[in-house]
Formats: structure tokens, sequence, C-alpha cells
């Protein structure tokens, strides 16, 4: 797809951050976050988990042991989590927040929110959507993208009205994360995410990809129709989107201008 298509298809048009490498993504994705507590302390602020985001989170541990950011009024709700592990297990998305970000950010204890897994899912997850709009909706959405286009874990064919809901994992996504997860021990089938619409509904959004391996799914979101193919193509219907990325992750990107 050329360039001028590119520009043509998509309106309005992500504002694309394309850097050098994954620690200099990390650092401005810190910045924008701190950037957006500064404006409003009591923020809403949507997560996500894995590989992508260790670094992004290190960021902002390290600015707030450096530099006083503070989280002590923020309040935040996690896009995803296995059914079937327990909190304390050492690849569940909760064990993964307390040690990558709450705890380094010194989050306050009951600000951080992550979609019920037990019991009863169906109302576990009617809950969740409602502690959201208890809060306000979310102000700003972290983003990562799988690299089938998923976002949170909203597999390929999800539709765009989803709300937050129990869903079967794509085996390449079991495979993707299958290193995650202790030597042996399976990655569970299922799991609970925020919805499409979930997600569309926050007020700003922050997608983050960095290497070769997202080339693809990036491009597919992009610069293509929107697809539910490509869940995160439905971001091209979002007013308030921002890509962070690094050179890799933008190779599929026809118009791409570094820097940023
Ligand atoms: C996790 C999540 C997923 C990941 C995606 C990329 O909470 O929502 O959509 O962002 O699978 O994962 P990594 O960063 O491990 O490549």
């Amino acid at each position: 797809m050329s360039a001028s298509t590119l520009q043509k298809s998509a309106a309005p048009r992500p504002q694309f951050h394309i850097l050098a490498d994954a620690a200099t993504v990390a650092e401005a994705v810190a910045g924008h976050v701190a950037r957006a507590l500064a404006a409003k302390p009591q923020l809403t602020l949507g997560l996500a988990t894995g590989s992508t985001f260790v670094p992004v989170y290190a960021a902002l541990a390290r600015r707030h042991r450096e530099n006083g950011l503070s989280f002590a009024q923020a309040t935040t709700f996690n896009l995803d989590e296995y059914v079937g592990l327990p909190a304390d297990h050492p690849s569940s998305y909760r064990t993964f927040m307390r040690t990558h970000l709450f705890g380094p950010v010194e989050l306050p204890q009951g600000h951080g929110f992550l979609p019920g897994v037990e019991a009863d899912i169906a109302r576990a997850c009617a809950a969740y959507e409602a502690e959201i709009a208890r809060h306000g909706g979310l102000d700003l959405q972290l983003l990562g993208i799988g690299r089938n286009g998923h976002i949170g874990f909203n597999e390929p064919f999800s539709s765009f009205d989803s709300r937050t809901r129990q869903v079967e994992l794509a085996a390449s996504t079991r495979k993707a994360n299958a290193a995650e997860f202790p030597a042996g021990e399976a990655v569970p089938p299922c799991a609970v995410t925020m919805g499409v619409a979930t997600i569309l509904d926050a007020r700003q959004i922050v997608l983050v990809a960095t290497g070769q391996a997202k080339a693809q799914a990036l491009a597919s979101a992009f610069t293509a129709a929107a697809d539910p193919a490509c869940p995160a193509s439905a971001l091209q219907a979002h007013p308030h989107v921002t890509v962070y990325c690094d050179e890799a992750a933008a190779a599929g990107l026809a118009d791409r201008q570094a820097g940023g």
C-alpha cells in the first residue's frame, strides 16, 4: 500500500512515534503516562501486561523512585487475566502487575483492578465494566499488540462491539506466551479480557509495539480497512490514538517517519 493510500484510508489517523529501539520506546511511553498523571493525578489508567511492558513499567518505576512520579491518586484497570490460575501463580497477570508496577510505584492497596476470574465469571465481567464506569471511564488505555493483531485478549474475529468476557485463546497466542510459564506448564486455554468496545470507550489510547515480530500486525492494523480479522484495526475508529513503536515494528508501515 502506498503512503498516499495509507493517509487516505484511516481517518482520524493515529499519531505515530517511530523510535530507534525498545528502550527508547519505553521511555517515551513512560513520559506519556507521566504527563497524563501530571495533568490529572486521579487518572483512571488502563494497563496491559506482556514483555513489551516490562521496560515501560521499569521506566515508570524509575521515575517514581528518582523523580517522585506519584500514582497515589490513580486507579488502574488491567485488560486481561488468565482463567484458572491462582492470584499468586508466578505467571498470573496479578503477579506480573504486583512485580513490575504496583509494588515498584507503590500503588495504594485497592487501586489496581484486574478482571475477576473466579466463581461466576459472567457476573465478574459485568462487575468489571460497572467498576470502570463507577470510576468515570478510562482516561488512558495502554495496549500491546499480539502477533495476530489481538488487543487485550480479543483474538481475531472478536466483535468490535464486545465487552469484558471470557474468551478462548488462539493457539498462536498460547504458543507465544509459553515462555512466560514455568517449564512444562501449559498456558491456560481461556482468559477474561476487556472487550474491543470497552477499550474503544477509553478517552485516549496508547498502543505500544516493539520488535520485528509485531511488524505485520501493526501494518494490518493501520494500513488496511478495519476488519475484525485484525482486532487492533478497530483503533482506526478512535479519535485519540498514539502509537509508540520501534523501527523494527514499523517496518510494514508505508509512510513511516522516524523520530517523534
Ligand atoms: C496483555 C495483553 C496482550 C499483549 C500482547 C503482546 O495484557 O493485553 O494483548 O499486549 O499479547 O504481548 P507481548 O508484549 O508479550 O508481546
